[in-house]
C-alpha cells in the first residue's frame, strides 16, 4: 500500500473465559501518511533488563563473513561508541484499557482510552498544529489533541456523538494511568519471602491489598481461599482483624492466616473472635523444633 508507514498493536490486558482458544487482547492501528514527507516526532524508551548496555555502547564492525564484532584501535582497545538515546519506540503499545469505572468513560461503545489518542499524536504533530478525526465518536481524539495544545476538528455522523464530544471538551476527565506512570514492576510489592511463602500453600498473590496477600489456587466449597501472611511489625490480632476487614460483605468458607512469629501469651491479651485459621509458617516451625530439640550441641 502508498505511504503505508506501521501496524501499531495497541495491547492491554483484560480477563475473560468467554471464548476457546487465546483470549483477544489487542487492536491493530493502521498508520499511513498522506505523502513520504511526513512529520514524525522520534521518541526512544528504555533498553530492555536483558539488554547489557555496555556492549551496546561499543562500537561494532562487520567481518569479510558478515559477523559482527567489536572494533578495536591500533593498540587493541575497544572503541566506544556514542552516546546513545535509548531504544526507538516501538509498534507495539501497552496501553491500559478504560476501566469500566474510569472516570473517562461517557458511556460510548466504542471510545478509546484519551491515552492511545495522546500517544498516537505526539508522535506526529507539535503544538499548534492541527488533528481531525472525521469519526470522532465520543471526542477522545479532540479531548487528546486540546489535552496537549493541538488545534483540532472532529467530525461525526451522529448528532448525539458531536453533542457528547461537545460537552466531554468542556469537562476535560483525563484518567491518568498508574500503570503507564511507574511501571508494571510499581504493583508487584510482594516481597520474595512473601511471594515464598504463597508459592509454598500453591497461593496466588494479592498485590495492593493490605488485608488479603493471596488466594489458594483451588477453591474451597467452590469459593475462594483468602490468605494474609502476619507482617513483620503486625502482631496475630492485626492480621487476623486486617484480613477480616477485607472479607467484610464476602462469606468465604475457609480464611486463612499465616503466622510467621511466635507470640507470648502477653502479647495476645484478649484473642479476637474469628473464624480465621491459623497455621504457622514453616520458618516458625523449623525456629520452635530447634528450640525444642533437646539433642545436645556437641554431640
Ligand atoms: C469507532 S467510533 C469512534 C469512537 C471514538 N474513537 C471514541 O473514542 O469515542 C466511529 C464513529 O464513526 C461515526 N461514523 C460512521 N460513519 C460515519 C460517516 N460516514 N461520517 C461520519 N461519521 C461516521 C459513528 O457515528 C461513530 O461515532
Amino acid at each position: 500500500m502508498k505511504n503505508f508507514q506501521s501496524e501499531i498493536i495497541w495491547s492491554y490486558k483484560r480477563w475473560s473465559n468467554s471464548k476457546k482458544g487465546l483470549l483477544n487482547s489487542h487492536q491493530n492501528i493502521y498508520f499511513y501518511s498522506k505523502s513520504k514527507n511526513f512529520k514524525f516526532n522520534q521518541y526512544y524508551t528504555n533498553y530492555a533488563a536483558t539488554t547489557n548496555i555496555d556492549q551496546i555502547l561499543q562500537d561494532r564492525k562487520k567481518t569479510a563473513n558478515g559477523k559482527s564484532i567489536y572494533k578495536t584501535d591500533e593498540n587493541g582497545n575497544i572503541v566506544l561508541g556514542k552516546e546513545k538515546k535509548g531504544v526507538p519506540l516501538s509498534d507495539t503499545w501497552e496501553i491500559p484499557y478504560l476501566n469500566p469505572k474510569a472516570k473517562e468513560r461517557v458511556g460510548y461503545p466504542t471510545q478509546k482510552p484519551v491515552l492511545l489518542l495522546k500517544e498516537i499524536i505526539k508522535i506526529v504533530t507539535d503544538k499548534g498544529d492541527l488533528v481531525v478525526d472525521p469519526f470522532c465518536g465520543s471526542g477522545t481524539t479532540c479531548v487528546a489533541a486540546k489535552s496537549m495544545d493541538r488545534n483540532f476538528i472532529g467530525i461525526d455522523a451522529s448528532k448525539d456523538a458531536v453533542e457528547l464530544a461537545n460537552r466531554r471538551l468542556e469537562e476535560m476527565i483525563i484518567t491518568d494511568s498508574a500503570l503507564l506512570n511507574k511501571g508494571y514492576n510499581s504493583y508487584l510489592e510482594k516481597s520474595e519471602y512473601e511471594m515464598a511463602i504463597l508459592k509454598s500453600i500453591d497461593a496466588l498473590p494479592v498485590q495492593r491489598n493490605s488485608g488479603i496477600d493471596g488466594f489458594l489456587r483451588k477453591h474451597f466449597n467452590e469459593k475462594p481461599v483468602p490468605v494474609k501472611i502476619q507482617g513483620k511489625k503486625e502482631t496475630l490480632n492485626d492480621a487476623i482483624e486486617k484480613l477480616e476487614k477485607s472479607c467484610q460483605g464476602k462469606e468465604f468458607d475457609l480464611k486463612i492466616v499465616i503466622q510467621t512469629r511466635r507470640e507470648s501469651r502477653g502479647n495476645r491479651l484478649f484473642e479476637l473472635e474469628s473464624d480465621i485459621e491459623i497455621i504457622q509458617s514453616q520458618e516458625m516451625i523449623i525456629e520452635e523444633l530447634k528450640e525444642k530439640s533437646t539433642v545436645p550441641n556437641n554431640v
